[in-house]
């Protein structure tokens, strides 16, 4: 599968998810990114301002990449986090991109793509959350994988939120238009309070269930398409914890447009219900 195949399955998928007008604002997106608006070219970075994560840094971070032939770099179409040694989280939108669990994997392990160290995990089962798109067009992205087999890297904790958000990372593999880098980028990202993000988004935010960041006034910093599904992360008592998932946006990195992201502490529990289903 080659990257042009892989773009026009985003767009599908994000117009399946009720992303189309997300989708269609992502054509513009290239050229307005990270660069004065007109200026043209492709982005250099993949999550918008960031620079390369190490190997480590995010054990919990994984790719979630179509089945079948071709690169790992090539497959991948979303992002997520190992919560469990059996259990991946991701966004609604990511899952439903695939018609079941046969046609999607999960790479663990490294940052880079092209490690030699990634894994490959085949995926037994899908949960997606039962309210997805509700009450608003989406609300509550969030689903989870049962892998095959248990991944031997470190599990992100979904368990508290924090009381405060200001220092806020985001990671992983998002589209950049020039399609060459391999390896996961991070960017820390400001929390962006409920009213403003309604204020940015008027109707279209259901602040129960989702959580935006960004940097309001300036852009320059965010996630971005091919992003989706991975983490939002805070320091927590015990180290870094999941407290949401990259779900949408208008255009990326956009002064006014901040990312969109499932707040994870508001579906803790039915996250705990599908866990104790599945073990
Ligand atoms: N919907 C996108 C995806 O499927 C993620 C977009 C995030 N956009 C943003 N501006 N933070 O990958």
């Amino acid at each position: 599968m080659d990257k042009k195949r892989k773009r026009l399955i985003r767009i599908g998928a994000g117009a399946v998810a009720g992303l189309g007008a997300v989708a269609l604002a992502w054509t513009g997106i290239a050229a307005n990114a990270d660069e004065p608006a007109d200026a043209k070219g492709d982005f250099e970075a993949k999550v918008i301002g960031g620079e390369p994560a190490e190997e480590g840094q995010y054990p919990w971070l994984v790719a979630l990449g179509y089945t079948g032939e071709g690169t790992p770099f090539e497959r991948q179409f979303c992002g997520g986090s190992v919560i469990t040694e059996t259990v991946v989280i991701t966004a609604a939108h990511c899952a439903e991109a695939v018609a079941g669990p046969d046609e999607v994997v999960v790479f663990s392990g490294s940052v880079d793509l092209e490690s030699d160290d990634l894994v490959e995990t085949a995926v037994a089962d899908i949960h997606i959350a039962h309210d997805y798109n509700e009450p608003i067009d989406r609300a509550n992205d969030w689903a989870l994988l049962l892998l095959d087999e248990p991944v031997d890297v470190e599990p992100i904790d979904v368990g508290t939120e924090p009381e405060e958000f200001d220092a806020l990372e985001t990671a992983g593999w998002g589209e950049t238009g020039s399609g060459s880098a391999s390896v996961a980028e991070w960017v820390e990202v400001p929390f962006v309070s409920d009213d403003d993000c309604e204020a940015a988004y008027p109707d279209e935010i259901d602040a129960a269930t989702m959580l935006c960041a960004g940097d309001l006034e300036n852009g320059g910093v965010d996630s971005c398409q091919g992003d989706s599904g991975g983490p939002i992360m805070a320091p927590g008592e015990d180290g870094q914890i999941l407290v949401g998932i990259v779900s949408w946006g208008y255009g990326c990195a956009e002064a006014g447009n901040p990312g969109v992201y499932a707040e994870v502490a508001d579906f803790n529990s039915a996250i705990d219900d599908v866990l104790e289903d599945w073990s």
